[in-house]
């Protein structure tokens, strides 16, 4: 079985194709980006850390179609006005870097909220949640209760999680945007 952001980037890879414009939410050291940039048109790439995005431009430098924004993804819809196919939050903190500058709940939703506005019919966001940690913990229980309550007439929503694995494993969640839904019949 494939592990969560594996599994992650799986799921884009099925829906995502070379027309298409992909978010990815949380840049950090740039795999995911890395990833996307490879499937899609142009991927946009957000971070509040200015080192993230040093260090991910230098890993891409000769790559034209990514553009980094130094910005919370909260702010997306300040950013990005048009369709999107893929999304992908990886949440929590960088891996080696500072554990203060992590995820939090709030800002996640806002931008979760937002950027689903921007998902296009089939198009997929897919969310990797860290319980294991303190924020990481509260954060993974309001954003489930958060796309628990997401119209599934609008969305379908997919829990991806190993159940029998101890200290709150990550998991997955993938939310795929039903096609034709006129607002009339939500
Ligand atoms: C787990 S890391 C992401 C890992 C990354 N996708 C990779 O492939 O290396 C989480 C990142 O989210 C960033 N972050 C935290 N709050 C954010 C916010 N409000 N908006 C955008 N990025 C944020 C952190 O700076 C950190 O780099």
């Amino acid at each position: 079985m494939d592990k969560v952001l594996k599994y992650a980037h799986r799921l884009l890879e099925e829906v995502v194709t070379s027309n298409d414009i992909c978010l990815d939410m949380t840049l950090g050291c740039g795999k995911d980006t890395l990833f996307l940039k490879d499937i899609c048109k142009k991927v946009y790439a957000f971070d509040i850390q200015e080192e993230a995005i040093k260090k991910s431009k230098e890993l891409m430098k000769d790559c034209k179609n990514v553009e980094f924004i130094l910005d919370g993804h909260e702010n997306v819809l300040l950013h990005i006005n048009e369709k999107v196919k893929g999304i992908i939050f990886n949440l929590g903190y960088l891996p080696g870097g500072n554990k203060k500058i992590t995820t939090h709940f709030e800002t996640t939703i806002k931008a979760l909220k937002d950027s689903l506005t921007l998902l296009s019919d089939k198009g997929i966001c897919v969310i990797c949640l860290y319980p294991g940690h303190l924020e990481g913990n509260k954060e993974s229980i309001e954003v489930t209760k958060y796309v628990k309550g997401l119209n599934q007439k609008e969305f379908t929503v997919l829990k991806y999680e190993f159940i029998n694995q101890i200290n709150n494993p990550p998991f997955l969640i993938a939310i795929e945007k039903n096609e034709n839904v006129s607002s009339s019949k939500l």
